[in-house]
């Protein structure tokens, strides 16, 4: 199978954990852009979705379903979004797609948090990808003086970039990221950076991986 088949199988898995009538957050990126079409076509659709793009909120009202504001919405049942990489303990990169402070935010607002991704993007160690990082414009420069002193790295600025909250993007390539936790609290630490790509404090709580063998799961604490 191609990686984008491997993207829709993991995509249609994730349908299994929606409940009808809820109300659940969606992610941002091109395994999530499948989930939502196949959500769309769904007999029992959910009450409404959560959106962490101007993106994804697109998609989400072409396929017919309603985007509710977090602050209206409450606690979520289900968080369903992708990854650039992930461990067997379920930490993650995320941010290639740019969206990764409102995904957060929304990951931090839901119960449960379903990954989906093709099962190359399982690795034993985060950082081949580079850790996106979304920084206040006025601050780029100090912070990426800041992320080298603080954890190295290289910091490029991603090129012709804004993201849905006016800021832009560091990608830090040459990481090699041994505690997933201690390098998201240390970045979150500088000021101007308003979040970053790794998911460990708060990582998913299962892993759908598509493959040439189907779709595994990875439960979080297995
Ligand atoms: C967007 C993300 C995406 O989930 C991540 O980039 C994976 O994307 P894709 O499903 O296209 O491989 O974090 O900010």
């Amino acid at each position: 199978m191609t990686a984008d088949a491997d993207k829709r199988a993991a995509a249609e898995a994730a349908l299994d954990y929606i409940e009808a009538d809820s109300v659940i957050g969606v992610g941002t990126g091109s395994t999530v852009n499948h989930f939502i079409e196949l959500l769309g076509q769904q007999r029992e659709p959910v009450r409404a979705a959560v959106s962490s793009s101007e993106a994804s909120t697109g998609l989400l009202r072409r396929a017919g379903i309603e985007v509710m504001d977090l602050n209206e919405a409450g606690p979520l049942d289900v968080y369903v979004d992708g990854a650039d990489e992930a461990t067997r303990h379920l930490a993650l990169i995320k941010g290639g797609g740019g969206a990764l402070t409102r995904e957060k935010i929304v990951a931090g607002a839901s119960r449960r948090f379903v990954c989906i991704a093709d099962d190359g993007k399982l690795v034993g160690r985060l950082g081949t990808f580079p850790l996106p990082v979304e920084v206040i414009p006025m601050a780029r420069s100090f912070v990426a003086r800041e992320i080298i002193r603080r954890v190295g790295g290289q910091p490029v600025l991603r090129e012709g970039v804004t993201t849905d909250n006016g800021n832009v993007i560091l990608d830090v390539g040459g990481l090699g990221i041994d505690e997933p936790v201690a390098v998201e609290r240390t970045l979150n630490d500088i000021p101007g950076v308003v979040t970053n790509g790794l998911f460990a404090l708060r990582p998913a709580d299962v892993l759908l991986l598509g493959g040439d063998g189907g779709v595994r799961t990875l439960h979080r604490n297995a």
